[in-house]
């Protein structure tokens, strides 16, 4: 893939029309579509959404815009203000998504429900500066860009006082990676803060993943060749009111991202989260085996039979805090999910002694024809896991 990124060195370029009917008035044109689509993700955000739209409203001045929050059903009442502010307002839209959590995801339906033509991404607590919206419409509308990323920190290196220093190491670490294996190279893949052809939404939409917060990394390794990016530098403020929801697990989503790109989008972001709990369930099934004959003196079946329930028991939690957390199962239905996690893993445990028997017999070299076993066995308990399971 092949980007072309700019920087934004020459900040002279304030776009200057603003939205006036013949008559001379500001008054908008009935039915007409908005210029740009502010698509706003939200969580538990009920205490920024007014001072998001004033934010937005005296930024945009003279532009056509619209706002469309996008709410994955926040306990705090988070879509009610968003309601109370759009009912005198109708620039400002609203959609609550159910049963569903993800900020990627949310970003996405936010774009593909958006009317202008070109759409920007902010979050909602302010920490982005909505102060570089007409800056970063008119390059786009200029016909000259078709992605303008708001970079946290760039040549001007000032834009960094809402970040930890943990933070800004494991960000810096991330972009490296990123730039390395994605082979793209913008200062700032992880930003949260862009603006974007819908167009071009339009054609990747298909192939972008809905987990996780790394979106504008996701677009720029789904982006076809020559697409034209710019970054424009800005200061990250601190968020105003709330926590951030950004946990270490995201990580784990990064990296799951990051291989599903590398391996050509045919294995979802999910299987390897999957395959490492695998993973680690296997090293938990030999502890518990060792254990099981040292400490009592079962035979190798008992203890065998004893120790395939820990990793089963292992992974299916694991997999619930990590995995499918955007689906976690509480309560009784995590009962009735561990139950049902128990047969389908006793079924991939057949499908591997299956896979790998027929292996052997053409093939009689052991570790190709055990990996070939795991191999069918993960990939069965995934696809079966994710449609009983952890169904949505
Ligand atoms: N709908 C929805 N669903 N919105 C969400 C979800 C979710 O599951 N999780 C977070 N959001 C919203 C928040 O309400 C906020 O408006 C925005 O997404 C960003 O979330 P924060 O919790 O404020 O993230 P952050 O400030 O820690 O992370 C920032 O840096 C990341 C990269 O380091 C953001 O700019 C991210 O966008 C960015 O990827
Ligand atoms: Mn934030």
């Amino acid at each position: 893939m092949v980007l072309m990124v700019t920087s934004e060195l020459e900040a002279g370029s304030q776009n200057s029309d603003t939205e006036t009917s013949p008559s001379g008035s500001r008054s908008v044109i009935a039915n007409s579509r908005p210029r740009l689509s502010v698509i706003v993700p939200t969580y538990c955000e009920a205490g920024n959404i007014g001072a998001m739209i004033a934010a937005l409203d005296a930024s945009l001045a003279g532009i056509r815009w619209e706002v469309i929050f996008v709410d994955d059903d926040s306990p705090d009442g988070t879509m009610k203000v968003i309601r109370s502010l759009g009912e005198s307002d109708n620039r400002v839209r609203a959609m609550r998504r159910v049963g569903r959590r993800g900020l990627a995801g949310a970003v996405i339906e936010g774009m593909l429900a958006s009317g202008a033509d070109i759409v920007a991404v902010v979050d909602a607590d302010l920490q982005h500066d909505e102060k570089l919206l007409p800056r970063m419409l008119s390059e786009i509308e200029s016909g000259q860009t078709d992605l303008v990323i708001g970079t946290r920190y760039s040549q001007s290196g000032e834009a960094r006082e809402g970040f930890s220093t943990a933070r800004r190491l494991s960000s810096e670490l991330a972009t490296r990676l990123s730039n390395l294996l994605l082979r793209t190279n913008v200062s700032d893949p992880m930003s949260g803060f862009f603006m974007i052809r819908r167009e071009l939404v339009d054609t990747i939409a298909p192939n972008l993943s809905p987990g996780g917060f790394k979106l504008l990394l996701d677009i720029l390794a789904s982006a076809p060749a020559g697409v034209r990016v710019r970054e424009i530098p800005y200061v990250f403020r601190p968020r105003r009111v709330g926590k951030s929801k950004l946990d270490g697990l995201v990580i784990a989503d990064f990296v799951g991202l990051l291989l599903s790109k590398l391996a050509g989008n045919w294995v979802p972001p999910r299987f390897f989260l999957f395959a490492l709990v695998g993973t680690l369930g296997l090293v938990v099934h030999l502890f518990a085996l060792r254990s099981a004959i040292v400490v009592t003196d079962a035979s190798f079946n008992t203890a065998q039979i004893f120790a395939s329930f820990v990793a089963m028991t292992f992974n299916f939690f694991l997999n619930n805090a990590l995995t499918f957390r955007d689906r976690r199962l509480s309560g009784f239905q995590a009962l009735k999910g561990l139950l049902i996690f128990y047969a389908v893993c006793s079924v991939g445990a057949l499908a591997n002694i299956g896979v790998a028997d027929l292996v052997y017999s053409h093939d009689t070299t052991w570790w190709r024809a055990g990996i070939a076993g795991a191999l069918m066995a993960a990939v069965f308990n995934y696809a079966v896991s994710s449609a009983f399971t952890w169904r949505r």
